[in-house]
């Protein structure tokens, strides 16, 4: 699968995710501002890829000084509101240069210090976290994995695979893997409207893996669970409260619901920069609104007269209590998950079971 980021030679080339499956480009981003248009227009997407981004956005920021880097922190954090590895990954960024300037002040900084010092220091923090997340995610399939049988059928939602993240994929690192290690896996993917993500991105990573994939409309999901086609469902999430409250992809509560109904489990996979320490539960989380426009068209087509009204949240909230698991890069969390997101949040990584398990 082509790498949805690239850092090459001084610029960052974000894969343009609006193309796939029939058209492989990428987009030049030459600047912070760059950056932030690609992330609102969903040239890039997805919550830890998003955070990645916007690190490199502002390593290109750095060109210009503090008060450049600053003012790219701010532009990045207005793009899109709801996945908070965003807020997570700049505040990496501004640690990693109020440790550099110290006690310098701005006007000793213009005048002395080297900013290509600076900029080489906030590029190793953005590969770092870069590199990271590919890391984590290895260990989530890890762990993941261990809840899929032989012969297991999946129904997942949206795209929580690697071009969401940078590394294999949250959800579908999950599945690639338990098919790597020789389980048979059917995976259903929801189309996701307004914009297709199940569709067009879930279906073709998964596809060029090897596996057996369906693509299903959004509102067969009921229909399909009915026949006892789906075993469990496994999505990603783009801020999660320390309650488990967790935001995803619009519909992603739905499923929740239905899962609910026909008694399949339903798992959320994600890093632990997904989770929100300043939240207690998910009613605060900021929910994107988008463009009308997404809705009221289909394949560029408009599909109803600009006079009626839309309403196009881009995520929803799942409450705790329809989740069976959270599967992070510390091992699966279950509930109560105040107690157990509270340990998580300060286990240490365990990188070798990565290595035992044969993933490298
Ligand atoms: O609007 P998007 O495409 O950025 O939404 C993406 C999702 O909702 C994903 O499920 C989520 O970010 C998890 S990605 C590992």
């Amino acid at each position: 699968m082509p790498d949805p980021i690239k850092w090459d030679d001084g610029f960052l080339y974000l894969l343009d995710q609006r193309k796939i499956p029939f058209e492989i480009t990428y987009v030049k981003c030459a600047n912070c501002t760059d950056v932030a248009k690609a992330i609102e227009k969903m040239i890039v997407r997805g919550a830890p890829a998003i955070g990645i981004a916007a690190a490199y956005g502002v390593v290109l920021a750095s060109e210009g000084g503090p008060r450049e880097i600053q003012r790219g922190i701010e532009r990045l954090s207005r793009t899109r509101p709801t996945a908070v590895n965003l807020f997570w990954a700049l505040k990496k960024m501004e640690n990693a240069v109020s440790s550099f300037l110290d006690k310098t002040t701005e006007d000793d900084w213009d005048a002395h210090v080297p900013k290509k010092l600076l900029k080489d220091k906030l590029l190793i923090t953005a590969l770092g976290i870069h590199e990271e997340e590919r890391q984590i995610e290895k260990l989530i399939a890890f762990y993941g994995q261990s809840i899929l049988f032989q012969n297991c059928r999946v129904l997942t939602h949206c795209n929580a695979g690697g071009l969401a993240t940078g590394g294999i994929g949250t959800a579908l690192g999950i599945l690639k893997i338990a098919q790597k290690m020789g389980k048979e896996i059917q995976v259903y993917c929801d189309e996701t409207r307004p914009l297709l993500q199940g569709a067009r991105l879930s279906s073709w990573e998964l596809w060029i893996e090897g596996l057996e994939v369906i693509v299903i409309c959004d509102d067969m999901a009921a229909f399909l669970m009915k026949k006892g086609a789906v075993d469990l469902v496994i999505v990603g999430a783009d801020r999660i409260a320390l309650n488990g409250d967790t935001a995803n992809k619009i519909g992603t509560y739905n499923l929740a619901v239905l899962c609910k109904y026909h008694d399949i489990p339903l798992y959320v996979a994600a890093p632990r920069s997904t989770i929100d320490i300043d939240l207690t539960d998910g009613e605060a989380i900021p929910i994107e609104e988008r463009n009308p426009d997404e809705v009221r068209t289909f394949g560029g087509i408009k599909i109803f007269p600009d006079d009626i009204s839309v309403w196009n949240p881009a995520f929803d909230v799942t409450p705790n209590g329809l989740i069976s698991g959270i599967i992070t890069e510390v091992g699966i969390l279950k509930k109560p998950y105040e107690e157990s997101i509270a340990k998580a949040m300060v286990a240490s990584v365990n990188f070798k079971d990565i290595q035992r398990a044969g993933f490298e």
